[in-house]
């Protein structure tokens, strides 16, 4: 191994880098693809009461929940006036909804007489009427009418309009913050707004959305989707043709995180079996691991002499996106449309970078439950060149008992793996209850991640208790 190469360092896994890999490709990526800095934030073990004492979790959702930045829904859910979708964590409940003067609210979904819930089902509405005694908002959460007004004297010169949470935008995703002193969101998702440009966001739109319900922790859930340590034994089936020992991880700030896994080369647990190009290929077929990959098999033919798996695949996948929407990706790197580049903003998302549709995970607290999440998984494709813009779907639930299977939208490969990861989460939380020494442990590189992860909740914990 060559130390003063910095593709190799001691503290990385000794196979070739990811940048090797790209260094082979059949063209160049953007620079800000390379390596970026991975800080060494410690070795101590955690306490594993983090992830299911009810103060802690307290604590998480007062001074976390309540003061991040958080993606609620798609732009293209709500895109004429009075749509709206409702976004609930940590019990909390907004209405989402598209103004008359085009701008997007976030309304609590809260009647302020006696509490209940304005709406609990998605629609198209004027005004926001309470089914219990019939008071009413409009649309823009400004006040509107109350049948039972004369006998509420307190409200004559008062403005009864509905609170709201903050609201922004980035690449057609809606974002809320219960906090209204909060920063700017660019400064939570600044990094990954530059690294996204090309991907154009914007120009996509939902055409999947499932929203499962898991009896873990949220923190289970998303560390679940931050690490590659667990691929050879959880998804052994993706070694022939994913990279993953020797994936990139890069910590930008304090918010920004990714992962760069290859695909179309093999993991170098399999080094020893000599695959060919073909038979990764196959393995390609035979296992959709992301949704570049989904329904779009790859798996046929024989990959000509003198030509790579990775490169044989990326073009496979120019070929068939380009016919299916339009665009033309004939200069797009190979990594951009085959690889695993999963970006992480603090606290609870992830969107894949690249051309070909991209995931986008969320993971939140399933109500005031430390000991439940739900994942949001979404497939964002773009809109096709030619033709109107395709409406979003809405959001699929699975309960805590539905199995990944109940969702076939999502594709054979993605439910495959995501049925792997659910048979180990809900005995995370309970392993994590029946601990012995009290505490876990994390990789020093590869799960670099998920330590920033709980360093920033300590964070924003001990900033918010002073
Ligand atoms: S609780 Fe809503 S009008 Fe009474
Ligand atoms: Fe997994």
């Amino acid at each position: 191994m060559d130390g003063s190469n910095p593709a190799y360092r001691p503290d990385r896994h000794p196979s070739e880098s990811y940048d090797d890999i790209l260094n082979r490709d059949t063209r160049p990526v953007p620079d800000h693809m390379r390596q970026g800095p991975a800080p060494d934030l410690g070795g101590e073990g955690i306490a594993v009461d983090r992830y299911f004492s009810p103060e802690l979790f307290k604590k998480e959702v007062e001074h976390v929940w309540m003061k991040v930045w958080q993606w609620a829904c798609r732009e293209e859910e709500i895109p004429d006036v009075g749509d709206y979708v409702i976004y609930e964590v940590v019990g909390k409940s907004l209405i989402i909804v598209r103004a008359p003067d085009n701008s997007i609210k976030a309304l609590y979904n809260t009647c302020l007489h006696r509490g209940r819930k304005l709406v609990t089902l998605n629609g198209c509405k004027n005004e926001f009427r309470c089914p219990y005694h019939g008071i009413a908002w409009n649309n823009d959460g400004s006040f509107k009418d109350n049948p039972i007004g004369w006998d509420f004297p307190q409200w004559k010169d008062e403005d009864i309009g509905l609170p709201q949470a903050k609201v922004d935008t980035w690449g057609g995703f809606v974002f809320i913050n219960f906090d209204h002193n909060a920063p700017p969101l660019m400064d939570q998702i600044g990094v990954l707004a530059k690294h996204f440009e090309s991907y154009d966001y914007a120009n996509r739109y939902k055409a999947v959305h499932v929203a499962k319900v898991v009896r873990c922790n949220w923190k289970v859930l998303a560390e679940a989707f931050m690490e590659s340590h667990h691929t050879v034994t959880t998804h052994p089936q993706i070694l022939p043709f994913l990279a993953d020992a020797n994936s990139q991880y890069d910590l930008f700030d304090d918010f920004v995180s990714r992962q760069f896994s290859a695909q179309g080369v093999p993991s170098p647990f399999v080094y020893d079996k000599n695959y060919t190009a073909s038979d990764i290929i196959n393995a390609m077929g035979g296992v959709a691991t992301s949704a570049q990959n989904m329904g779009r098999g790859g798996g046929e033919g024989v990959v000509p002499e003198g030509v790579s798996a990775r490169a044989f695949a990326a073009e496979a996948a120019r070929q068939s996106l380009g016919a299916e929407d339009g665009w033309d990706y004939s200069n797009c790197s190979d990594a951009e449309m085959l690889d695993a580049l999963l970006y992480n903003v603090w606290p609870n998302m992830s969107f894949w970078a690249g051309f070909s549709p991209n995931l986008v995970y969320r993971w939140r607290p399933n109500g005031l439950d430390p000991d439940s999440g739900i994942m949001d998984v979404i497939i964002m494709k773009r809109v096709p060149k030619t033709g109107p813009r395709p409406k979003a779907v809405p959001m699929h639930e699975l309960g805590a008992d539905d199995p990944w299977t109940d969702a076939p939208e999502l594709g054979a490969g993605l439910i495959g793996i995501f049925e792997q990861d659910m048979g180990n989460l809900p005995y995370v939380q309970e392993g994590l209850k029946a601990s012995g020494n009290g505490v876990v442990q994390f990789g020093r590189y590869t799960e670099m991640r998920i330590r920033k992860l709980h360093q920033m909740i300590d964070r924003y914990i001990a900033a918010g208790s002073v």
